[in-house]
């Protein structure tokens, strides 16, 4: 198995809008939450304690929402790690409101999206939001009013950089005219290549892609297929060959597997220690299409 001394600086670094510099291999922070991502995590202590060990990591990319318990997530990472280590950079989002459990509902009135990233600075017990991210746009919303919206954040010093989520190649380059996009959140796997195209003109675009759902290996995970006969030829989980297939796809893939345990998280990291062979990545690849468009 792979080593514990493992360190997410083996994944190489991304600089966030061309200079916010992060080792590529990230955390989810949507998982120290309760069962539906709704109220305090059935461990707490446990969150708090994979929380700690990220920058002994050198995990330096924390990506969690406003809508993650809600509250909760960005109350656990202040309570864990503020003030924050030199270098830590903390994504968040608004967009998307809760009444319950699994239920996600996106508003993207302007003075509804200003209010949430006001509690997100609080919550978070920061001046400016490195990384602000529209989590949903809002259909019911005039388009450019959300993206000139997030605009006035950027000028206000609300946040630094702003990224997107769930989004098509056009909603990139409609986003564009109103501001800089230095991140787009789509899910995407070995197995889910929904958002390929949108993967490719981010890294035409030197625009920093986060893959969410990363660990979804689906059936590719269960004895016998190609995850398993890979994992066992690096001597590695099956989950790690998932994460490292995922790194090696692009240079702007910045991956946030989610957990709130700390050996999960210990298991994660240790990915960035393995380099697939551009043939066994080829095979996975080439499965991984497979599996997709069986399910499509
Ligand atoms: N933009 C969006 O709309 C959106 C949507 C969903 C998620 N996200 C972001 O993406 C992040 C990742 O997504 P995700 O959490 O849905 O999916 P994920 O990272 O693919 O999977 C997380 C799940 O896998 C388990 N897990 C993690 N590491 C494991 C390991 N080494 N062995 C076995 N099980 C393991 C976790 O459970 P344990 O806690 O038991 O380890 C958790 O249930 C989230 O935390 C969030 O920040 C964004």
């Amino acid at each position: 198995m792979i080593a514990s001394t493992s360190n997410a600086s083996r994944s190489g670094t991304f600089r966030i809008g061309g200079y916010l510099e992060i080792n590529r291999l990230g955390f989810g922070a949507m998982r120290i939450t309760g069962p539906g991502i709704w109220g305090p995590p059935a461990d707490r202590d446990e969150a708090v304690r994979t929380l700690k060990r990220l920058p002994e990591l050198g995990i330096n990319f924390i990506d969690t929402a406003d809508s993650y318990g809600p509250d909760v997530s960005e109350w656990l990472i202040r309570e864990a790690l503020h003030p924050y280590p030199e270098g830590v950079v903390i994504a968040t989002k608004g967009g998307l409101t809760r009444s319950g459990p699994d239920i996600w509902k996106p508003v993207g009135r302007p003075e509804y999206l200003l209010q949430q990233v006001h509690k997100s600075l609080r919550n978070l017990g920061v001046e400016q939001i490195d990384l602000w991210q529209l989590h949903r746009i809002d259909p019911k919303v005039p388009v450019d009013e959300q993206f000139d919206t997030i605009r006035s954040f950027i000028d206000q010093k609300l946040i630094r950089h702003a990224g997107l989520s769930e989004v098509s190649v056009d909603d990139i380059k409609a986003a564009s005219k109103f501001f800089d996009v230095a991140t787009v959140q789509n899910r995407y796997n070995l197995v889910d290549r929904t958002s390929e195209d949108v993967l490719d003109y981010c890294a035409a675009q030197n625009i920093g892609f986060i893959p969410w759902f990363p660990l979804a290996a689906g059936d590719l995970a269960k004895p016998g297929s190609i995850l398993d006969v890979m994992a066992r030829k690096y001597q590695a989980h099956p989950s790690q060959i998932a994460l490292a297939w995922i790194l090696k796809r692009s240079p702007v893939m910045l991956p946030i597997p989610g957990t709130s345990k700390v050996a999960h998280l210990e298991q994660n990291v240790a990915a960035a220690d393995i380099t697939l062979s551009d043939e066994d990545f080829a095979a996975l690849d080439m499965e991984g299409r497979k599996a997709f468009r069986s399910k499509v």
